[in-house]
């Protein structure tokens, strides 16, 4: 029977210091994985290694900008080096970018965002790939965005991004499938972390009570667990599938 754990696998998280990332990096560490925690400084991975550790878990940090190609060459390759393997990536490392379509700003914004939310996801997977092609249960897990299914206002770099990202996992499931290797996306909705932390709460209870189902923003974990289940060896027939963990806002009209 495949097993429903985790123990002894590898796993790389991008942008692994804040938010789902740490959340991500927590869970993988908890159900026995070896994580590597990586964010733009090792300064803000090491205390989310070293809380991971005091429990009792695997876990080192390195430093990566997403928007570095070398930097994901040479941090993909020693991260493989340190464990001996890598099973494991998850592309979560993001920002946002508001910006209107006529602001003067607006193809700078565009490049970036483009850059760090979903050419990095390729450059990554690519650096991964023979790594991954000799893991027993290669696992790759895109994090979009509900932005990628419906529109904001004023967030069109960002929801080009994210929808882009649904479409790079479709497409490369269907080229890895033959090998075994599963790709698939999470989109997010609202969740209680660094990138929504400026907004206030009474915005958040008013958005949330209005749009979702659930009637509240996610906590970082609760989309950290749907991570984890589409990495288990056991998550051997899923692939290419863009699952929304949104408390329902996708789902709901009215
Ligand atoms: P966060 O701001 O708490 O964490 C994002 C992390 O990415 C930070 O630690 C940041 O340093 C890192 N990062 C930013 N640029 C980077 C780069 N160039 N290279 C490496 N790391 C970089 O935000 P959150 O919410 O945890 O974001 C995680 C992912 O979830 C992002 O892809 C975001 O777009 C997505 N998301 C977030 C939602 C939310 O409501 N918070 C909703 C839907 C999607």
């Amino acid at each position: 029977m495949s097993s429903r754990s985790v123990a002894g696998a590898v796993a790389l998280i991008t942008g692994a210091a804040s938010g789902m990332g740490k959340a991500t990096a927590e869970v993988f560490a908890a159900e026995g994985a070896h994580v590597a925690v990586t964010d733009l400084s090792a300064e803000t991975s090491e205390p989310v290694v070293a809380a991971i550790r005091a429990a009792g878990g695997s876990a080192e940090a390195w430093p990566l900008d997403v928007s570095d190609p070398s930097a994901i060459e040479a941090v993909v390759a020693a991260v493989a080096q340190r464990f001996g393997r890598l099973d494991i990536v998850v592309n979560n490392a993001g920002i946002s970018a508001f910006c209107p379509i006529d602001h003067p700003e607006y193809d700078t914004v565009w490049t970036r965002a483009l850059g760090v939310l979903l050419t990095s996801h390729q450059r990554i997977i690519r650096a991964a790939l023979p790594h991954l092609r000799k893991s027993d249960h290669p696992r790759i897990v895109n994090i979009a965005s509900t932005e990628a299914l419906g529109a904001t206002s004023r967030d069109s770099p960002y929801s080009a991004a994210k929808a882009g990202v649904t479409g790079l996992t479709r497409a490369l499931a269907v080229e890895l499938g033959p090998e075994g290797i599963t790709v698939n996306c999470i989109c997010p909705g609202p969740i209680l972390t660094g990138m929504t932390a400026n907004v206030p709460d009474d915005d958040k209870q008013t958005y949330a009570r209005r749009r979702t189902a659930l009637r509240r923003y996610g906590r970082p974990e609760e989309v950290a667990h749907m991570t984890l289940s589409l990495c288990l060896p056991a998550a051997s027939y899923i692939t290419g599938v863009t699952i929304p963990v949104d408390g329902g806002l996708m789902a709901r009209n009215a």
